[in-house]
């Protein structure tokens, strides 16, 4: 079977990347990724790709924080395409991605997100679970489709909320999944795993 041809949009530090990159060296996911975009000029995940000989670009997103703007978007979709992407990986990706990306790539855009959803959606959500007081959090990879971080889940992991946690202590030990769980979810959706009934994803 040919290797899964990955596209990585990463607006930070890139650890999530870096995980994928070290599975793949390791001979333990069998993916090629052709293509690292950023919003944001020299992201840690643009220094790992460049280091790792992975094409890096940066596609600025335009004036406001969290949208892009169409035609943006459509460069980037042009991007994608270009580098022959099968799967867009989100990881630290801070822009909700809209309809051309969208549209461009029907179920084939994942995102990894530091909370279990539908618990805990959007931005700085290791802060906000624990100080809701929830006694477990966790990670979710999930198809992305129009509304924030509302898509098909297709792994979760769970780790304890500690009472001495801080929200970096705690960030720390769910980002330790999030680095084994984006891998698994890849690995299932490159081996044909994955069967989607309605909001259920289904491994086999
Ligand atoms: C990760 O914790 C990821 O789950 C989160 O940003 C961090 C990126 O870290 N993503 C979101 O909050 C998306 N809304 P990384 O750059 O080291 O992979």
């Amino acid at each position: 079977m040919a290797k899964i041809r990955l596209g990585f949009l990463a607006s930070g530090r890139g650890s999530n990347l870096q995980a994928v990159i070290d599975q793949i060296q390791q001979g333990l996911l069998d993916a090629e990724i052709t293509c690292v975009i950023s919003d944001v000029e020299n992201a840690g995940a643009l220094v790992r790709a460049r280091d790792e000989n992975i094409p890096a670009f940066t596609i600025s997103g335009g004036a406001a924080k969290t949208k892009t703007e169409p035609d943006i978007e459509r460069r980037i979709v042009e991007c994608l395409e270009e580098h022959q992407v099968e799967l867009v990986c989100l990881a630290g990706y801070m822009r909700i991605v809209k309809e051309a990306l969208l549209k461009a790539f029907p179920l084939r855009i994942i995102n990894i997100h530091p909370a279990l959803l539908p618990s805990f959606p959007g931005l700085n959500v290791q802060k906000k679970a624990m100080n809701y007081g929830v006694k477990f959090s966790g990670c979710t990879v999930h198809f992305v489709d129009e509304g924030t971080d509302t898509g098909p889940i297709i792994i979760q992991a769970a780790v304890p909320v500690k009472d001495d946690d801080t929200e970096e202590t705690l960030s720390i030990r769910i980002l330790n999944e999030e680095h084994r769980i984006y891998s698994e979810a890849i690995r299932l959706i490159a081996n044909k795993k994955i069967h989607i009934q309605g909001r259920r994803v289904l491994t086999s």
